[in-house]
Protein backbone atom coordinates (compact mmCIF):
# COMPACT_ATOMS: atom_id res chain seq x y z
CA UNK A 1 0.00 0.00 0.00
CA UNK A 2 1.29 3.85 -0.60
CA UNK A 3 0.66 5.95 2.63
CA UNK A 4 1.60 9.77 2.06
CA UNK A 5 2.04 10.89 5.90
CA UNK A 6 2.40 14.07 7.28
CA UNK A 7 4.56 14.11 10.42
CA UNK A 8 3.24 17.02 12.72
CA UNK A 9 6.08 16.72 15.97
CA UNK A 10 5.09 19.88 17.36
CA UNK A 11 6.52 21.03 21.02
CA UNK A 12 8.59 19.79 23.74
CA UNK A 13 9.36 15.96 23.34
CA UNK A 14 6.87 16.00 20.39
CA UNK A 15 9.73 15.26 17.92
CA UNK A 16 11.68 12.63 20.03
CA UNK A 17 8.65 10.65 20.15
CA UNK A 18 7.23 11.37 16.62
CA UNK A 19 10.80 10.04 15.07
CA UNK A 20 10.41 6.72 17.07
CA UNK A 21 6.73 6.28 15.78
CA UNK A 22 7.99 7.16 12.01
CA UNK A 23 11.21 4.61 12.74
CA UNK A 24 9.00 2.13 13.29
CA UNK A 25 6.51 2.89 10.80
CA UNK A 26 10.02 2.13 8.12
CA UNK A 27 10.01 -0.96 9.34
CA UNK A 28 6.81 -1.52 8.68
CA UNK A 29 6.93 -0.51 5.39
CA UNK A 30 10.01 -2.39 4.80
CA UNK A 31 8.62 -5.64 6.28
CA UNK A 32 5.59 -5.85 4.42
CA UNK A 33 6.47 -3.81 1.25
CA UNK A 34 4.34 -1.01 1.55
CA UNK A 35 5.74 2.32 0.22
CA UNK A 36 5.27 5.13 2.99
CA UNK A 37 6.51 9.05 2.22
CA UNK A 38 6.94 11.44 5.33
CA UNK A 39 6.33 15.05 4.81
CA UNK A 40 7.43 17.37 7.64
CA UNK A 41 5.45 20.67 8.68
CA UNK A 42 5.86 22.94 11.53
CA UNK A 43 2.64 22.77 13.91
CA UNK A 44 2.41 25.39 18.02
CA UNK A 45 5.09 26.89 19.70
CA UNK A 46 8.12 25.95 16.79
CA UNK A 47 5.42 27.60 14.06
CA UNK A 48 4.78 30.83 16.05
CA UNK A 49 8.42 30.81 16.52
CA UNK A 50 9.38 30.77 12.63
CA UNK A 51 6.22 32.18 10.92
CA UNK A 52 4.37 34.11 14.01
CA UNK A 53 1.21 31.66 13.88
CA UNK A 54 0.52 28.50 15.46
CA UNK A 55 -0.57 26.38 12.03
CA UNK A 56 1.31 28.25 8.97
CA UNK A 57 -1.08 27.60 5.74
CA UNK A 58 2.01 24.92 5.01
CA UNK A 59 1.35 22.61 7.11
CA UNK A 60 -2.49 22.90 7.03
CA UNK A 61 -2.59 21.78 3.06
CA UNK A 62 0.34 19.18 3.60
CA UNK A 63 -2.01 17.74 6.11
CA UNK A 64 -5.09 18.34 3.45
CA UNK A 65 -3.10 16.39 1.45
CA UNK A 66 -2.06 13.89 3.50
CA UNK A 67 -3.47 10.22 3.46
CA UNK A 68 -2.66 10.06 6.54
CA UNK A 69 -1.67 12.63 9.76
CA UNK A 70 1.29 11.57 12.94
CA UNK A 71 1.08 14.58 15.32
CA UNK A 72 3.24 14.66 18.40
CA UNK A 73 2.37 17.21 20.73
CA UNK A 74 1.91 20.69 21.13
CA UNK A 75 2.34 23.46 23.75
CA UNK A 76 4.81 25.50 25.98
CA UNK A 77 4.86 26.80 29.46
CA UNK A 78 5.59 30.35 28.43
CA UNK A 79 2.42 30.09 26.57
CA UNK A 80 0.42 28.47 29.91
CA UNK A 81 1.75 30.96 32.00
CA UNK A 82 0.88 33.98 30.30
CA UNK A 83 -3.07 34.36 30.51
CA UNK A 84 -2.59 37.65 28.08
CA UNK A 85 -1.22 35.51 25.55
CA UNK A 86 -3.09 36.50 22.46
CA UNK A 87 -1.62 33.78 20.46
CA UNK A 88 -0.91 29.90 21.83
CA UNK A 89 0.29 27.03 20.38
CA UNK A 90 -2.95 24.69 21.15
CA UNK A 91 -4.60 27.10 18.55
CA UNK A 92 -2.68 24.97 15.80
CA UNK A 93 -3.84 21.66 16.87
CA UNK A 94 -7.77 22.93 17.62
CA UNK A 95 -7.75 24.78 13.99
CA UNK A 96 -6.15 21.68 12.85
CA UNK A 97 -8.92 19.04 14.03
CA UNK A 98 -11.44 21.82 12.96
CA UNK A 99 -10.24 22.56 9.79
CA UNK A 100 -10.26 18.43 9.21
CA UNK A 101 -13.44 18.13 10.79
CA UNK A 102 -11.55 15.48 12.78
CA UNK A 103 -14.86 15.02 15.25
CA UNK A 104 -14.15 11.56 16.98
CA UNK A 105 -11.12 10.70 18.62
CA UNK A 106 -10.83 7.50 19.77
CA UNK A 107 -8.63 6.62 23.31
CA UNK A 108 -7.85 3.17 24.03
CA UNK A 109 -6.86 2.63 27.84
CA UNK A 110 -5.83 -1.08 28.07
CA UNK A 111 -4.17 -2.15 31.50
CA UNK A 112 -0.79 -4.12 30.85
CA UNK A 113 -0.36 -7.46 32.70
CA UNK A 114 3.45 -6.56 32.79
CA UNK A 115 2.70 -2.94 34.00
CA UNK A 116 0.08 -3.73 36.86
CA UNK A 117 2.37 -2.79 39.40
CA UNK A 118 3.28 0.43 37.45
CA UNK A 119 -0.27 1.45 38.24
CA UNK A 120 -1.07 3.31 42.09
CA UNK A 121 -4.12 1.83 41.88
CA UNK A 122 -4.41 -1.77 43.31
CA UNK A 123 -3.78 -4.50 41.26
CA UNK A 124 -7.26 -6.23 41.51
CA UNK A 125 -9.36 -3.17 40.06
CA UNK A 126 -7.26 -2.82 37.16
CA UNK A 127 -6.41 -6.01 35.95
CA UNK A 128 -8.03 -6.91 32.36
CA UNK A 129 -8.95 -3.04 32.42
CA UNK A 130 -9.92 -2.48 28.41
CA UNK A 131 -11.75 0.63 28.23
CA UNK A 132 -12.17 2.73 24.98
CA UNK A 133 -13.22 6.55 24.99
CA UNK A 134 -14.99 8.38 21.97
CA UNK A 135 -14.17 11.93 22.78
CA UNK A 136 -15.83 14.52 20.63
CA UNK A 137 -13.35 17.11 19.29
CA UNK A 138 -14.96 19.57 16.76
CA UNK A 139 -17.30 20.78 19.44
CA UNK A 140 -18.36 22.01 23.17
CA UNK A 141 -17.04 24.21 25.03
CA UNK A 142 -13.91 24.48 23.17
CA UNK A 143 -15.26 25.89 20.04
CA UNK A 144 -17.96 28.00 21.27
CA UNK A 145 -18.44 31.90 21.60
CA UNK A 146 -15.56 32.97 23.93
CA UNK A 147 -15.89 36.70 25.38
CA UNK A 148 -13.96 38.50 27.23
CA UNK A 149 -15.26 41.94 28.63
CA UNK A 150 -13.45 45.12 27.65
CA UNK A 151 -12.17 45.95 31.00
CA UNK A 152 -11.56 42.19 31.05
CA UNK A 153 -13.23 41.16 34.42
CA UNK A 154 -15.55 38.99 32.38
CA UNK A 155 -15.23 36.11 30.26
CA UNK A 156 -17.23 32.95 28.90
CA UNK A 157 -16.77 30.07 26.93
CA UNK A 158 -20.14 29.07 25.24
CA UNK A 159 -20.79 24.51 24.97
CA UNK A 160 -23.01 24.14 22.15
CA UNK A 161 -23.96 20.90 20.38
CA UNK A 162 -26.07 20.23 17.54
CA UNK A 163 -27.82 17.01 16.94
CA UNK A 164 -25.79 16.01 13.91
CA UNK A 165 -22.57 16.74 16.15
CA UNK A 166 -23.45 14.12 18.67
CA UNK A 167 -25.45 11.88 16.28
CA UNK A 168 -21.86 10.88 14.24
CA UNK A 169 -19.72 10.29 17.27
CA UNK A 170 -22.85 8.38 18.27
CA UNK A 171 -22.54 5.95 15.75
CA UNK A 172 -19.43 4.85 15.67
CA UNK A 173 -19.22 4.14 19.55
CA UNK A 174 -22.68 2.33 19.18
CA UNK A 175 -20.32 0.12 16.52
CA UNK A 176 -17.47 -0.05 18.25
CA UNK A 177 -19.28 -1.33 21.51
CA UNK A 178 -21.31 -3.56 18.84
CA UNK A 179 -17.50 -5.27 18.15
CA UNK A 180 -16.02 -5.27 21.48
CA UNK A 181 -18.52 -6.26 24.83
CA UNK A 182 -21.94 -4.56 23.26
CA UNK A 183 -21.73 -2.08 26.45
CA UNK A 184 -21.55 1.63 25.83
CA UNK A 185 -21.68 4.94 28.96
CA UNK A 186 -22.56 7.97 27.90
CA UNK A 187 -20.70 10.51 30.39
CA UNK A 188 -22.58 14.01 30.66
CA UNK A 189 -23.85 16.50 33.17
CA UNK A 190 -27.19 16.40 32.27
CA UNK A 191 -28.48 17.00 35.78
CA UNK A 192 -27.32 20.97 35.47
CA UNK A 193 -26.08 21.53 31.19
CA UNK A 194 -28.65 22.25 28.54
CA UNK A 195 -25.98 20.54 25.80
CA UNK A 196 -25.97 17.44 28.41
CA UNK A 197 -29.55 16.90 28.28
CA UNK A 198 -29.40 17.16 23.82
CA UNK A 199 -26.47 14.37 24.44
CA UNK A 200 -28.83 11.88 26.39
CA UNK A 201 -31.78 12.78 24.23
CA UNK A 202 -30.20 12.30 20.80
CA UNK A 203 -28.21 8.91 22.46
CA UNK A 204 -31.11 7.23 23.95
CA UNK A 205 -33.00 7.87 20.80
CA UNK A 206 -30.37 6.40 18.75
CA UNK A 207 -30.29 3.36 21.31
CA UNK A 208 -32.74 1.62 19.37
CA UNK A 209 -30.70 0.94 16.31
CA UNK A 210 -28.71 -0.95 18.46
CA UNK A 211 -30.53 -3.88 20.08
CA UNK A 212 -27.48 -5.37 21.11
CA UNK A 213 -25.99 -2.66 22.97
CA UNK A 214 -26.56 -1.62 26.42
CA UNK A 215 -26.49 2.00 27.08
CA UNK A 216 -26.07 3.70 30.82
CA UNK A 217 -25.19 6.75 31.93
CA UNK A 218 -23.22 8.44 34.40
CA UNK A 219 -22.42 12.12 35.51
CA UNK A 220 -18.83 13.30 35.09
CA UNK A 221 -18.12 13.62 38.51
CA UNK A 222 -19.73 10.44 39.55
CA UNK A 223 -17.50 8.79 36.77
CA UNK A 224 -14.29 10.16 37.82
CA UNK A 225 -14.45 8.27 40.52
CA UNK A 226 -15.63 5.07 39.05
CA UNK A 227 -12.91 5.25 36.22
CA UNK A 228 -10.85 5.04 39.13
CA UNK A 229 -12.61 2.97 41.86
CA UNK A 230 -14.48 0.55 39.52
CA UNK A 231 -12.33 0.87 35.90
CA UNK A 232 -13.74 -3.01 34.71
CA UNK A 233 -17.53 -1.97 34.47
CA UNK A 234 -16.39 0.20 31.32
CA UNK A 235 -16.33 -0.83 27.74
CA UNK A 236 -16.95 1.54 25.15
CA UNK A 237 -17.32 5.36 27.00
CA UNK A 238 -18.70 8.40 24.70
CA UNK A 239 -18.93 11.75 26.12
CA UNK A 240 -18.14 15.38 24.55
CA UNK A 241 -14.85 17.15 24.06
CA UNK A 242 -14.18 18.74 27.57
CA UNK A 243 -15.02 15.65 29.94
CA UNK A 244 -13.20 13.60 27.30
CA UNK A 245 -10.38 15.46 27.61
CA UNK A 246 -10.26 14.86 31.40
CA UNK A 247 -11.36 11.49 31.72
CA UNK A 248 -9.25 10.15 29.21
CA UNK A 249 -5.94 11.78 31.31
CA UNK A 250 -7.72 10.31 34.31
CA UNK A 251 -7.93 7.15 32.81
CA UNK A 252 -4.36 6.87 32.17
CA UNK A 253 -3.30 5.98 35.92
CA UNK A 254 -4.81 2.86 35.10
CA UNK A 255 -1.70 2.01 32.80
CA UNK A 256 0.37 3.13 34.94
CA UNK A 257 1.92 5.97 32.45
CA UNK A 258 0.45 8.75 30.18
CA UNK A 259 3.46 8.06 27.82
CA UNK A 260 1.50 4.29 26.67
CA UNK A 261 -2.10 6.29 26.01
CA UNK A 262 -2.51 6.92 21.66
CA UNK A 263 -5.37 8.19 20.09
CA UNK A 264 -6.73 8.62 16.36
CA UNK A 265 -8.77 11.51 15.47
CA UNK A 266 -11.12 10.42 12.80
CA UNK A 267 -13.18 12.37 10.23
CA UNK A 268 -15.06 11.41 7.44
CA UNK A 269 -12.71 12.19 4.79
CA UNK A 270 -8.55 12.99 6.91
CA UNK A 271 -7.74 10.90 10.10
CA UNK A 272 -4.62 12.18 12.75
CA UNK A 273 -2.98 10.12 15.09
CA UNK A 274 -1.72 11.28 18.37
CA UNK A 275 -0.46 10.24 21.36
CA UNK A 276 -2.63 11.86 24.68
CA UNK A 277 0.07 12.92 26.26
CA UNK A 278 0.94 17.16 26.58
CA UNK A 279 4.82 18.68 25.28
CA UNK A 280 6.39 17.33 28.26
CA UNK A 281 8.79 20.30 28.06
CA UNK A 282 10.97 19.39 31.51
CA UNK A 283 12.43 16.31 29.56
CA UNK A 284 12.94 18.27 25.90
CA UNK A 285 15.77 16.35 24.58
CA UNK A 286 17.23 14.40 27.58
CA UNK A 287 16.15 11.19 25.91
CA UNK A 288 13.59 10.24 28.45
CA UNK A 289 10.14 10.91 27.25
CA UNK A 290 8.42 7.47 26.73
CA UNK A 291 7.81 7.09 22.79
CA UNK A 292 5.16 4.11 23.09
CA UNK A 293 1.90 6.36 23.20
CA UNK A 294 3.10 7.74 19.55
CA UNK A 295 4.38 3.90 18.45
CA UNK A 296 1.06 3.00 19.98
CA UNK A 297 -0.91 5.69 17.50
CA UNK A 298 1.40 4.45 14.78
CA UNK A 299 -0.35 1.32 14.80
CA UNK A 300 -3.64 2.86 15.44
CA UNK A 301 -3.18 4.54 11.44
CA UNK A 302 -2.11 0.61 10.44
CA UNK A 303 -5.46 -0.71 11.69
CA UNK A 304 -7.21 2.70 9.81
CA UNK A 305 -6.49 1.43 6.69
CA UNK A 306 -6.99 -2.25 7.14
CA UNK A 307 -3.18 -3.01 7.75
CA UNK A 308 -4.06 -5.53 10.63
CA UNK A 309 -1.25 -7.65 10.35
CA UNK A 310 1.25 -4.59 10.73
CA UNK A 311 -0.49 -3.36 13.28
CA UNK A 312 -0.48 -6.17 15.67
CA UNK A 313 3.43 -6.39 14.90
CA UNK A 314 3.59 -2.92 16.13
CA UNK A 315 1.45 -3.97 19.36
CA UNK A 316 3.42 -7.32 19.66
CA UNK A 317 6.60 -5.30 19.39
CA UNK A 318 5.49 -3.03 22.61
CA UNK A 319 4.42 -6.14 24.72
CA UNK A 320 7.88 -7.45 24.62
CA UNK A 321 9.36 -4.23 25.37
CA UNK A 322 7.06 -3.92 28.07
CA UNK A 323 8.06 -7.43 29.18
CA UNK A 324 11.59 -7.05 29.02
CA UNK A 325 11.57 -3.69 30.44
CA UNK A 326 12.95 -2.09 27.42
CA UNK A 327 11.20 1.19 28.64
CA UNK A 328 11.94 5.01 29.53
CA UNK A 329 12.31 5.98 33.22
CA UNK A 330 8.67 6.88 33.77
CA UNK A 331 7.74 3.21 33.84
CA UNK A 332 10.09 2.57 36.80
CA UNK A 333 12.21 0.10 34.59
CA UNK A 334 14.96 -2.14 36.27
CA UNK A 335 17.52 -0.49 33.68
CA UNK A 336 17.70 3.24 34.59
CA UNK A 337 19.14 4.33 31.03
CA UNK A 338 17.18 3.23 28.51
CA UNK A 339 16.28 6.23 26.27
CA UNK A 340 13.33 7.17 23.92
CA UNK A 341 15.06 6.06 20.84
CA UNK A 342 16.31 2.98 22.68
CA UNK A 343 13.06 1.90 22.91
CA UNK A 344 12.04 2.75 19.29
CA UNK A 345 15.09 1.01 17.91
CA UNK A 346 13.97 -2.21 19.85
CA UNK A 347 10.94 -2.40 18.37
CA UNK A 348 12.10 -1.70 14.70
CA UNK A 349 14.16 -4.73 15.55
CA UNK A 350 11.10 -6.81 17.02
CA UNK A 351 9.76 -6.00 13.46
CA UNK A 352 12.64 -6.53 11.28
CA UNK A 353 13.42 -10.56 13.17
CA UNK A 354 9.72 -11.32 14.93
CA UNK A 355 11.08 -15.09 14.66
CA UNK A 356 13.67 -13.99 16.95
CA UNK A 357 13.31 -15.90 20.87
CA UNK A 358 12.87 -13.88 24.07
CA UNK A 359 16.26 -15.40 24.62
CA UNK A 360 17.64 -13.93 21.43
CA UNK A 361 15.90 -10.41 22.68
CA UNK A 362 17.48 -9.98 25.86
CA UNK A 363 20.75 -11.00 24.32
CA UNK A 364 20.86 -8.54 21.89
CA UNK A 365 19.17 -5.76 23.40
CA UNK A 366 20.79 -6.07 26.64
CA UNK A 367 23.76 -8.18 27.57
CA UNK A 368 25.74 -7.25 23.96
CA UNK A 369 24.62 -3.74 24.00
CA UNK A 370 25.82 -0.64 25.29
CA UNK A 371 23.00 0.86 26.15
CA UNK A 372 22.81 -0.90 29.97
C1 LIG B 1 -5.35 16.55 24.24
C2 LIG B 1 -4.71 17.83 24.64
C3 LIG B 1 -5.30 18.97 23.82
C4 LIG B 1 -6.80 19.04 24.13
C5 LIG B 1 -4.65 20.35 24.03
C6 LIG B 1 -3.17 20.30 23.77
C7 LIG B 1 -5.30 21.41 23.20
O1 LIG B 1 -4.85 18.06 26.00
O2 LIG B 1 -5.30 16.20 23.04
O3 LIG B 1 -5.89 15.86 25.10
O4 LIG B 1 -7.20 19.66 25.12
O5 LIG B 1 -7.57 18.46 23.38
MG1 LIG C 1 -5.62 16.40 27.06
Amino acid sequence: MKLNIAVLPGDGIGPEVTAEAVKVLKAIAMEFNHVFTFDYGLIGASAIDKDGIPLPDTSLELCKKADAILFGAIGEPKYDNDPYAKIRPEQGLLKLRKELDLFTNIRPVIAYEDLLNNSPLKRKYIKDVNICIYRELTGGIYFGDKKVSEDGNNASDICEYSRFEIERIAHMAFKAAQSRKQKLTLIDKANVLESSRLWRKVVKELASQYPDVTLDFLFIDNAAMQVITNPKQFDVILTENMFGDIISEEASVIVGSIGLLASASIGDTHAMFEPIHGTYTTARNKGIANPIAAILSAAMLLDHFGLYDEASLVREGVDKALKLHITTPDLNTKYDNISTSKVGDFIEDFINNPDETNLNFTNIHLGQSTII
